[in-house]
């Protein structure tokens, strides 16, 4: 191995060479929304600093880490927030630990990230899955049934927390509020991963946030959609009657004992950013978005997705006929990046703009249209099966069974039916298409299959590609 290369350092520094025009993930958007900041280049990193005197301790803060969590908590309104620096992972986590002790029962969004799982399997907590409704021409999650929450809370009523996803990452959201308190009738804690949603408290035109809707807990990746640094997430406690104590032995335990203070001083920025966004950086931020819609309407064969039930910072667009994956392609080499791709659509995140901040909007949209007039591979949509729409169920197998029964490989043909023995993430946006426990049935297989031929990137075992799937014996 040639010790003297930084293959990390080479591949960053080209792709910052090529003057990319961000429309993913973190909110800063290469820094542009962080100019004010230190803008030396560099001496950035002369912020990277560690329990130096008079630098507090975010494990045992008492001095200006300790105020930068006061001022969080004041703006969202929270009881306790903390900054977290391994992002809403660590929040989904810590907060299931709290939570859930093993073998309770906890109703859980099936359609989570898998931090969420993975915190319900440290637990060793019992989930029952709700099912989302899917609009079946869009292939979009959305919200739940009512009643059939009101179900599963008759059919299991020592269900001890419910943890549900809002906004999901195409930042579709529902009527959170009824469900929330519904679960507080039936005396459960509400922990909600808003991680798309760090905004939703500025207000309108955002949507209502969990933390003004009566949630118990609730995390934000700062980094998606405030100008944070990747990594940087906050997480909000909002019920003095929450297992604080348990909570922040978690977050002692699974966080780092070195936390980045660039991460950190990105969170105060953040937050400072959020609570000083003002009315006409509001309707700057609207008139920029409503701009570049416009520009992509005028683009032969591109559609823009307008819905009242969605963050105006996501912006879906597709070709009609054409996969979301390839759109995503002829993007990227036009030099424009998308968040993320799936079937139907390739989803943009748009940046929260301050008053009179410019952001290449003209230049992107020319750039897509130059693209779209080129000829690209666009291979033709067929509707790929819906594997769940709306209804409530339970593991196959309990967490403790699984960690005793043995695994095998079979191929995708005969692993329906059988019992998944390892997740299978498409990745972004890392909901596990299949998850231990859960039963194969031939619609997951169907849709890795599909998903696979439009060349979506997996989360998965090298046996994936053998077209095997791990199941238990
Ligand atoms: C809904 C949701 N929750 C949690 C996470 C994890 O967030 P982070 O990357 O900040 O750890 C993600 C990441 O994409 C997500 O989409």
């Amino acid at each position: 191995m040639d010790q003297t290369t930084m293959p990390l350092y080479r591949v960053l520094d080209r792709f910052k060479n090529k003057k990319p025009v961000s429309f993913h993930v973190p909110g800063h958007k290469n820094g542009l929304l962080m100019q004010p900041l230190p803008g030396e280049g560099l001496s950035f990193l002369q912020y990277d600093l560690t329990e130096l005197d008079g630098l507090d301790d975010l494990h045992h803060p008492e001095g200006a880490i300790k105020e930068a969590q006061e001022l969080l908590s004041a703006y969202y309104g929270s009881t306790k927030s903390y900054f977290l620096v391994n992002g809403s992972t660590v929040g989904n986590l810590a907060a299931i630990l709290a939570v859930c002790r093993p073998g309770d029962r906890v109703l859980v969004d099936r359609n989570c990230h898998k931090s969420v799982l993975h915190g319900l399997q440290l637990a060793k907590a019992r989930p029952v899955f709700l099912f989302p409704e899917i609009d079946g021409e869009l292939g979009l999650a959305g919200g739940f049934k009512e009643t059939e929450i009101e179900q599963a809370f008759h059919a299991y009523p020592d269900i001890k927390a419910c943890i549900l996803t809002y906004p999901t990452y195409y930042g579709m959201v529902y009527d959170l509020q009824p469900i929330i308190e519904m679960a507080h009738r039936h005396h459960c804690l509400v922990v909600i991963d808003e991680a798309h949603g760090p905004h939703f408290h500025i207000g309108a035109p955002f949507p209502a946030s969990a933390m003004d809707l009566g949630a118990d807990a609730v995390v934000h990746s700062a980094h998606k959609m405030l100008p944070a640094l990747t990594m940087g997430s906050f997480l909000h406690i909002k019920n003095a009657q929450f297992p604080i104590d348990r909570l922040e032995y978690y977050l002692s335990v699974l966080q780092t004992s070195s936390p980045s203070y660039l991460i950190m001083m990105s969170l105060d920025y953040a937050r400072w950013y959020a609570a000083n966004f003002n009315a006409e950086d509001i309707r700057y931020t609207m008139s920029q978005r409503k701009f570049l819609i416009s520009r992509l309407k005028e683009i032969k064969g591109l559609e823009v997705l307008e819905r009242g039930d969605q963050d105006p910072l996501k912006l879906l667009v597709s070709c009609p006929g054409v996969s979301g994956f390839d759109l995503q392609s002829a993007f990227e080499h036009a030099g424009v990046y998308p968040e993320m791709a799936d079937l139907n659509f390739a989803v943009l995140v748009l940046p929260l703009l301050k008053e009179g901040m410019a952001f290449p909007y003209s230049e992107a949209s020319d750039r897509i249209n130059r693209a779209l007039k080129q000829d690209f591979p666009k291979r033709k949509v067929r509707k790929a099966p819906v594997y769940f729409s709306g209804g409530v169920a339970g593991l196959s197998l309990s967490y403790e069974e699984m960690e005793e029964r043995p695994v095998e490989w079979v191929s995708f043909g005969a692993a329906a039916d059988r019992i998944a023995a390892k997740t299978v993430t498409p990745y972004p946006p890392g909901v596990p298409l299949l998850m231990p426990g859960e039963r194969i049935t031939a619609s997951h297989i169907e849709r890795i299959k599909s998903l696979r031929a439009y060349g979506a990137k997996f989360q998965a075992d090298a046996h994936f590609k053998h077209e095997q799937l791990a199941v238990y014996l």
